[in-house]
């Protein structure tokens, strides 16, 4: 019966087909896509690409951003774990959130960032809403400040930046322009010339700022050097937009990592801010985050959280309700607080442990000639190695290690088994 039914089908299919060749064919050579480029591929998932057709057992993959364990496996937080098994026993129903997302999510992700004995916060003068991650959050606000920041459409980022920065503020509206950042001849931070350019920007420009852990670097300012930058933020008549992807990644200690952002609420900067979930609780997929601005009234807070619905009820509507639930479990319940806190620490550790191997490696075992000290000062996800496009080629080619062309290595995917491998190939392209 169900035979006979299929063959009917495919036989009215075939009679459609051979009936009207040429609608068929005119429909595919009519198309009215025949005139767009194939754009290039992403930089760091064509990293992963080639690694995965590369059967060398001996391969590492160090271009993605993601935390691996010891054993290279991907790591679900015990804490998170245990927030999921709460919300499936609770039978939560599965409504829409509002605009601005999860309450518990954005209360919990609110005192995280700027503290609990924050001024702003305790006066209810910060808004903040729900994102779908970081690279939300940062669109979000980059919509925003196109259309409500009074004074400039220019924002500045870092020379380096996480590659999407440009594309998320240049699709947002707004003109990005670039400052010193990152000195090649130190491996280490051009604060002079970051000073120098943030001084020079027109006056009341946004100038965006990696809160701690700077992706692709690994090079972020001391606390005195942040000091100071908030003094010439504030002399330059300049707003800052923190991007702060890694807290408690980047030290294993959330308050450390929140220095520059609280520093400069501190001092009185009316800041805005990202914030992600993906690294410091490993929920990558579930794609939770928020983004929040300081302002400087009660009713003002309240106007500024009018139009930040209006610009993502016809992006998105409201944020999905999964991951922020997960998170205010986490941030809200004293002993999974308490877990994560741990959790977090213990990712940051393995990072710096791994970052001591990779150079004793370098220095003790192959008695390299170069200064490998950044790879410890560096902090966080990342470490800019400083090495030539022509090293980063030879290392994939004659080594299986897959990394950016920039010399940007993951740490997080160099393990306790793999790291004198590693060493190796770097002194063999090196030396
Ligand atoms: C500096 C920086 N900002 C923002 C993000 C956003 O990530 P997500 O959208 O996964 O939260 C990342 C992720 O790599 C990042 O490195």
């Amino acid at each position: 019966m169900l035979a006979a039914h299929s063959r009917t089908i495919a036989r009215v299919a075939l009679t459609r087909a051979t009936l009207r060749p040429t609608a068929a064919i005119g429909v595919r050579f009519s198309s009215v896509w025949t005139n767009v480029p194939m754009g290039p591929p992403d930089a760091i998932l064509g990293v992963t690409e080639a690694f995965k057709r590369d059967t060398d057992p001996r391969k590492m993959n160090l271009g993605v951003g993601a935390y691996r364990d010891d054993a290279g496996k991907p790591f679900v937080l015990n804490c998170v774990r245990k927030a999921e098994d709460k919300i499936m026993k609770d039978l939560l129903d599965k409504e829409y959130a509002g605009i601005t997302g999860v309450p518990e999510f954005t209360k919990g992700a609110a005192i995280l960032a700027y503290g609990a004995d924050s001024t702003p916060l305790n006066e209810g003068r910060v808004a903040i809403t729900q994102t779908i991650s970081g690279t939300g959050a940062l669109r979000v606000g980059g919509v925003f400040l196109a259309r409500w920041f009074p004074s400039s459409k220019k924002i500045f980022v870092p020379t380096p930046t996480w590659g999407n920065h440009i594309p998320i503020f240049k699709d947002s509206g707004l003109e990005v322009n670039h400052y010193k950042y990152f000195d090649k001849k130190t491996n280490g931070l051009d604060f002079e010339g970051m000073v120098s350019d943030i001084k020079s920007a027109p006056k009341g420009s946004i100038i965006l700022l990696h809160a701690c852990a700077h992706n692709p670097t690994g090079v972020d300012p001391t606390p005195a050097q942040w000091d100071e930058l908030s003094k010439v933020v504030k002399d330059a008549g300049h707003f800052a937009f923190f991007d702060m992807a890694y807290q408690g990644f980047a030290s294993g200690d959330i308050h450390k990592d929140a220095y520059a952002l609280r520093k400069f609420v501190k001092d009185g900067h009316l800041v805005a801010l990202s914030q992600s979930f993906a690294k410091n609780m490993g929920l990558y997929g579930e794609r939770t985050g928020s983004f929040s601005v300081v302002t400087s009234s009660a009713e003002e807070k309240a106007r500024v959280d009018s139009q930040i619905k209006i610009v993502v009820r016809p992006m998105y509507s409201n944020p999905p309700v999964n991951g922020a639930r997960i998170v205010a479990s986490v941030l809200n319940t004293p002993d999974l607080h308490e877990q994560w806190l741990k959790e977090v620490k213990l990712m940051a550790d393995r990072i710096i442990t791994m970052r001591t191997q990779l150079k004793n490696h370098l220095v003790n075992d192959h008695k390299s000639k170069l200064n490998w000290d950044h790879i410890t000062n560096q902090i966080g996800m990342f470490c800019f190695t400083g090495l030539t496009p022509e090293q980063v080629g030879k290392l994939t080619s004659e080594h299986h290690v897959y990394l950016t062309k920039d010399g940007r290595i993951s740490m997080a995917g160099i393990s306790s088994k793999n790291v004198a491998y590693l060493a190796e190939a770097i002194h063999a392209v090196t030396k």
